[in-house]
């Protein structure tokens, strides 16, 4: 495969980085120039990849082309390119409807959309990829999970996820906060909170039968302090809000 990446910013840098740590070597990379630093320090890092004159020479080099640019960057530069028929687009703009991007492409024939996740270039967590293609779960499957759905409601509502990580570590710094204004130092307090979360982060795939609720009625055990905390946020409405704050993120990706 001959993949080119059109928007050479964070998430292409997790791509290529991951793609280069896998053993597979059938995939060359050729980058758009912007952003210069990060694909000047890409082309110096890695073999087989280099960086186009432009973003046409990148279209002329490669059959398979990723769009990395942000969704407004898309509709100033995207419909100035030649694309051909044979050409595989990959869109890693997850506002963007498949319809939309199909339009800008034309006369591309195949299209794909795909929302992987920048701990990519470590060849972990996993990407979403609507409609499903084999060739795409393949490449992204090198380098971590592939969720392929058919439908584009389900490709929305499983982006809306990725809306939670900055409220996770908020989570776990209001427990480092705490621990600290107890007198713990710093950094004890943070490897113990890690490597517990780093535990229960494993908890779902040693239990694969259990849903997260019955996982949370293990640990909180009746009178203890585990059933304390849970009962204090959800008296409070927490997870409520939480919730809605995922209906408010789902309606935005909707509505763009
Ligand atoms: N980062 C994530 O976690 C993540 C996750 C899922 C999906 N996405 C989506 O993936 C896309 C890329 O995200 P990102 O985080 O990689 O964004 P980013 O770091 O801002 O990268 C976008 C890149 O596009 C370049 N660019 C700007 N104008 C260009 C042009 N005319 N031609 C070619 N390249 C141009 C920018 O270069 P300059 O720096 O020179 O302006 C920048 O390097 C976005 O649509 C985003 O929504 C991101």
């Amino acid at each position: 495969m001959k993949l080119g990446f059109i928007g050479t910013g964070a998430l292409t840098a997790a791509i290529v980085t991951g793609l280069r740590s896998a053993a597979d070597r059938s995939v060359s990379v050729v980058l758009s120039p912007r952003n210069e630093e990060i694909a000047a320090s890409l082309a110096s890092r890695y073999q087989d990849v280099r960086v186009a004159s432009d973003n046409q020479a990148v279209l002329d080099d490669c059959d398979t082309v990723m769009l990395a640019v942000r969704p407004q960057i898309a509709h100033e530069v995207v419909p100035d390119l030649r694309f051909r028929p044979d050409h595989h687009v990959v869109s890693l703009i997850a506002t963007l409807p498949l319809e939309t991007i199909a339009t800008l492409t034309a006369p591309a024939g195949h299209v794909t959309k795909a929302l992987p996740m920048p701990m990519i270039a470590h060849r972990q967590g996993a990407t979403i990829i609507y409609p499903p293609d084999p060739a795409v779960a393949a490449l992204f499957g090198a380098l971590g999970q592939v969720i392929e759905v058919e439908d584009p409601g389900k490709f929305d509502a499983l982006s809306v996820v990725t809306a939670t990580y900055a409220s996770y570590f908020k989570y776990l710094d209001t427990i480092h906060g705490w621990l600290k204004d107890r007198g713990v130092e710093s950094a004890q307090a943070r490897d113990y909170i890690a490597c517990l979360f780093k535990a229960l982060a494993s908890a779902p795939e040693a239990a694969p039968g259990a849903d997260f609720m019955h996982l949370a009625e293990e640990y909180a055990t009746r009178g203890g302090i585990n059933e304390q905390v849970l009962r204090a946020l959800t008296d409070r409405r927490v997870f409520e809000v939480f919730s809605d704050s995922l209906d408010d993120v789902h309606r935005r990706i909707a509505a763009a």
